[in-house]
């Protein structure tokens, strides 16, 4: 399999952290690409048409596309833990995956208002609506995670995935201040080696 990627997107490291839960790191090349939204990749075009990482090509040739696609069909390719319970733990695995990867959309275009976008066309209202958004999922995040005891699958690597690039990208927003106990969930995964393997560097 192949899997095109940058290692600071937080989309793909949920891609890259399922890989090493379901043992299936050494089955994938990683394909360094450099994405930004004014000067699309032509490689990564000709895969998936929204120019987005991850984009992950399976044995048989086909792309797939995006993160919550990839990490759910990576889970069909192992016999360990299910990753994506079944049942009604489902649903409440893939809201969680959803709230989280809402955050992170959030957080991503700030980054890129932040980092890309030239200062005379920047709107400090319509980064303020996405930093509402980042820090009300953040509260919804610290309030349900008392009932995770002690789960891992797609919800909580999602959440680790969160915190990690907020830590990674927003080191001020200090989102810890505020919400000790997810402070704490996060230090009890980040020794985990998928996560500690995975951490977004300068
Ligand atoms: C980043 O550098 O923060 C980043 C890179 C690729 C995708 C998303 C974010």
């Amino acid at each position: 399999m192949r899997l095109w990627h940058n290692p600071a997107s937080p989309f793909v490291r949920k891609v890259r952290i399922v890989a090493r839960e379901a043992n299936l790191a050494s089955r994938i090349e990683e394909i360094a690409v450099m994405v930004s939204p004014v000067n699309p990749n032509a490689d990564l075009a000709a895969q998936n048409p929204l120019v987005k990482i991850p984009a992950l090509q399976t044995d048989d040739g086909t792309v797939l596309y995006d993160s919550a696609v990839i990490c759910e069909y990576l889970d069909t390719l192992h016999a360990g833990m299910r990753l994506f319970p079944a049942g009604k733990a489902r649903w409440d695995a893939l809201r969680l995956q959803a709230l989280c990867d809402g955050i992170l959309e959030a957080a991503v275009l700030c980054r890129y208002e932040i980092a890309v976008r030239p200062q005379e066309y920047r709107w400090s209202g319509w980064t303020d609506g996405q930093f509402t958004k980042i820090r009300n999922g953040l509260d919804a995040l610290a309030k349900e995670e008392p009932s995770w005891k002690g789960a891992f699958g797609i919800g909580q690597i999602s959440a680790a995935c969160v915190l990690g690039y907020l830590d990674f990208r927003f080191a001020d927003e200090a989102w810890r201040k505020t919400r000790p106990q997810l402070a704490a969930w996060f230090e009890s995964v980040r020794q985990r080696p998928s996560i500690s393997a995975t951490t977004p560097s300068a």
